[in-house]
Formats: structure tokens, C-alpha cells, sequence
């Protein structure tokens, strides 16, 4: 028998000792795009090692808590720091999470990432809203015996990413004069950036942006039937023909120059939703 759901219980029974607001958002954000924390009004926070059986993140850009506020006059749940696939866990401890939030009330989940453009349109500093993603170069998150109180075994993923959300997205960039592409998000574990040839074929494969993140969170949020929103801030570019060297710096350096535009559409995402 796997022990997620009594897990599950004991971690959010250990969140719910210390506090007890409704919260119907989560996010989840990204390599270099913590920022959004300073906008809200903070009302409690909880390291990630002190919540059982939750994973502690390691990598830097990533600091590792809950964090439980307002921003906008809405209740959200923010993870400061994300659980990635090639820090060692299994790919259900990266979502597991989601899971938590999922239990605390959560139903709509915003995310972040970093990402490397392939599209040729691409520029770095570009928002991506992300319309579909391909988690084939990763592991999914549901392998194992299904638990059905979280989910169906065979969940549906013609919409991973709300149709609604990313409607409102676009308005409400549009509304912010922030230009967003939008496109494919191809998951891949990492930790390695890719090489040239596997740019190539991510977008010979239909990948607009790569990325280590997201893919394992969506794919669970989606067996809780959370909605989900997602944006990548193309910090790369994959597919130049030049001196393609990429490093880790580069991509908090690009990520955290656009976070500005990428709070700026999270807040009224959040009021929208
Ligand atoms: N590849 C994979 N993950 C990434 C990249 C990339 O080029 N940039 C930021 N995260």
C-alpha cells in the first residue's frame, strides 16, 4: 500500500496546526522569479524541511517555503522554491506539492519557469504563456498504483492548461502593453542544457521553449482536477548558430530582468481568476 495519502494528511494537518485561511490559489514560481513575494502582504511562512514528507529544495535561486498571504485582496498559497526531478527525488515527490495544495483547498494553480527558447522567434527576455506541453523526455508523475480519492487512473490531457486562464492571460498582458508568445513547452529532466542537436529536435518535435520544471506539477494538478496556468520566461536561446555556451547565471540573470513583466501579469491573474 503506498503511505502518499496518510503523508498527504499528516502534511497538511501539520500546515492546517498553524493556519487556517481558505485558499483557492497556488504558484508556483520559477528559477530567478521569486520576486512576486515581495508584492503580497505575507501572513505566514513555513520552511519546506519543517512540513512532513515534504521535499527540500537545493538548487540556488530557490529558497524552499510556503508561503501564505493576500495580494490583491486574494488568498494565495506560493511555493518559494521548486522540487525539480534532477535534485534526486522521484517524479510524485516533485508534484507532491501540488498535492498538498490540492488539499488545502486549492483550485487554480499559477506557474513559472525558466525556459530555453527554440521557436526562432524567440528572444530572451520573451513571456511564453504556455498553451501545451510534451512530457515525453520525462518521467511521469503518476506511475505507480493509482490512489483513486486523487484522481482517475487515465486523466485526460487535451486541456492541460486552462483554455479560460490563458484567455485571460493574453487580456490581461494586452491590458499591461506586455507582449507574451505563447507556445509548447517541451519538459526534460536536466540537469544538462541541451545540446545542439537535442534543440534541434525539441523543435523539430514541436518545443517552442525547454525546460527542467512544470511538466510533472501540471500532470498532477490535472489528476486533482486543479486549472492550471503556466508562463515561461525565455531566459536562452537554444537554437543560435553562433557560440552557444549556456550557464545556470545566465539563466537567474534573464529570468530575474523579466520578472517585473511576469508579476505584473500574476497579480491580476489572480484577482481574474
Ligand atoms: N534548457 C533546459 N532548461 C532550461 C533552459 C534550457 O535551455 N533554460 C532555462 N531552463
Amino acid at each position: 500500500m503506498s503511505a502518499l495519502p496518510e503523508n498527504l494528511q499528516e502534511a497538511v494537518s501539520y500546515i492546517r496546526g498553524s493556519y487556517n485561511n481558505v485558499i483557492k490559489t497556488g504558484m508556483v514560481l520559477g528559477s530567478g522569479l521569486g520576486n512576486f513575494i515581495s508584492e503580497m502582504t505575507i501572513e505566514k511562512e513555513i520552511g519546506y524541511t519543517e512540513i512532513p514528507h515534504f521535499p527540500v529544495s537545493t538548487v540556488e535561486g530557490h529558497s524552499g517555503r510556503l508561503i501564505f498571504g493576500e495580494i490583491a485582496g486574494r488568498k494565495i498559497v506560493v511555493m518559494s522554491g521548486r522540487i525539480h526531478f534532477y535534485e534526486g527525488y522521484t517524479a510524485a515527490e516533485v508534484a507532491f506539492p501540488v498535492r498538498v495544495m490540492k488539499l488545502l483547498g486549492v483550485q487554480t494553480l499559477l506557474l513559472s519557469n525558466a525556459a530555453g527558447g527554440v521557436n526562432a522567434s524567440f528572444e530572451v527576455g520573451d513571456l511564453m504563456i504556455i498553451k501545451d506541453h510534451i512530457s515525453f523526455a520525462t518521467v511521469n508523475p503518476l506511475i505507480g498504483k493509482n490512489i483513486d480519492a486523487l484522481g482517475t487512473r487515465f486523466p485526460d490531457m487535451s486541456e492541460p492548461y486552462s483554455r479560460a486562464l490563458i484567455e485571460k492571460g493574453r487580456l490581461i498582458a494586452g491590458r499591461l502593453n506586455i507582449p507574451v508568445k505563447e507556445g509548447v513547452y517541451f519538459g526534460v529532466t536536466g540537469p544538462t542544457f541541451e545540446t545542439r542537436a537535442e534543440y534541434t529536435m525539441i523543435r523539430a518535435l514541436g518545443g517552442d521553449a525547454v525546460g527542467m520544471s512544470t511538466v510533472q506539477e501540471v500532470i498532477v494538478a490535472k489528476h486533482a482536477g486543479m486549472n492550471v496556468f503556466g508562463i515561461s520566461v525565455i531566459t536562452d536561446i537554444g537554437i543560435r548558430e553562433d557560440d552557444n555556451v549556456i550557464s545556470h547565471e545566465e539563466v537567474l540573470h534573464a529570468a530575474a530582468a523579466a520578472e517585473p513583466k511576469l508579476t505584473a501579469i500574476f497579480k491580476e491573474l489572480v484577482k481574474a481568476v
